[in-house]
């Protein structure tokens, strides 16, 4: 007989068991972390910021997406690890800081002067190459889900930067690229690998003597106050992939997955057509700003640059794989 006391228990054992066979957020809204190191007015951060809108709007709301912009949630290398541990959901790292998690292939953006303007590189991350090298992080529980753009880096130190002697012996802030480390050494400094959150305490207190970024992250982060010197070289490309962890991924529900799908190629739209003028605009306010003088180089100048930062190819082939260089190569006709 089903008195009143054992409907209540067949009614509490089955919420368990729906409890149980369902994702442990389907109560609730499905929570998104997306972290990332840079400040939220910056190409990456206007993005992340676009994502979050159209990701709640095309998921009716189900989808409850926290951007954590400046490295408030993790530094470089813990959001990495976060990711992979479930404790955030989604980033946006830049290509140059996968190495670390043994996919060294991404560092092939990382070489000097490989791409030669925005539209070379679209022809790798809008093309089978890119999608080649984002199903290279599955296997460790990763999914790719697009490319943003940042853009070409300058040169910063207090000391001016015109040819590659220039550069000799000054302490360098990098990413974690050894193809990075590799032409810092062509120049002849010396490469410091930093999380992105310490660098302007580190230019400031003299700990490095310059590094590299575009503009939009050297304006943003306040870098031209502590640098006397610019150099206006685009000798490499800054930009992301935004990863997600694979299991969060696989185990939405089929319409969400799809929403955010819609939301993540609509921010890329976005983010991509707003990145050369971030960086344009970020520029002339450090210009205005006339704390670092800027330098453009002269014809000379560069070719000595080119000549300088060439045999980085070469040394980094066997790091970063022959099949990677050679489709990026011949994406970009080179
Ligand atoms: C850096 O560390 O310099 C950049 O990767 C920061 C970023 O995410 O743009």
């Amino acid at each position: 007989m089903l008195t009143r006391r054992t409907l209540g228990a067949l009614a509490g054992a089955t919420a368990l068991a729906l409890s149980l066979a369902a994702p442990a957020f389907a109560q609730d809204k499905i929570i998104i972390k997306f972290s990332h190191v840079v400040a939220p007015d910056t190409p990456k951060g206007k993005a992340a910021a676009k994502f979050e809108e159209l990701a709640e709007a095309y998921t009716n709301g189900a989808v409850d997406v926290e951007v954590y912009p400046n490295s408030q949630l993790y530094k470089d290398k813990e959001e990495m690890e976060a990711l992979q541990l479930g404790a955030v959901q989604m980033l946006a790292p830049s290509l140059a800081k996968f190495g670390p998690l043994g996919v060294q292939d991404f560092e092939v953006f990382d070489l000097p002067y490989i791409f030669a303007d925005y539209d070379a590189l679209r022809k790798v991350t809008q093309g089978e190459a890119g999608k080649m090298l984002l199903a290279k992080l599955e296997d460790k529980g990763i999914k790719g889900l697009a490319y943003w753009d940042n853009g070409f880096k300058i040169m910063s130190a207090n000391s001016p930067l015109h040819v590659p002697d220039d550069f000799l012996g000054l302490k360098m802030r990098i990413q974690s690229s050894k193809v990075l480390e590799a032409e810092m050494q062509a120049l002849g400094a010396v490469p410091q690998v930093m999380a992105f959150s310490e660098v302007y305490q580190a230019l400031q207190t003299g700990v490095v003597d310059g590094t590299e970024n575009p503009p939009s992250n050297m304006f943003t982060q306040k870098m031209n106050e502590v640098q006397k010197h610019a150099t206006l070289s685009n000798h490499g490309y800054l930009g992301y992939a935004v990863i997600v962890n694979k299991q969060f991924w696989d185990g939405l529900p089929d319409d969400v997955r799809a929403g955010l799908e819609k939301a993540m190629s609509e921010a890329t739209d976005y983010a991509n057509s707003i990145a050369k003028e971030e960086n344009d605009k970020a520029l002339e306010a450090m210009m205005a700003a006339g704390t670092t003088e800027f330098h453009e180089l002269t014809e000379e100048e560069r070719a000595a640059w080119i000549e300088a930062l060439a045999p980085v190819h070469d040394e980094m082939a066997d790091r970063i794989g022959a099949d990677t260089i050679a489709a990026v190569k011949a994406a970009v006709g080179g």
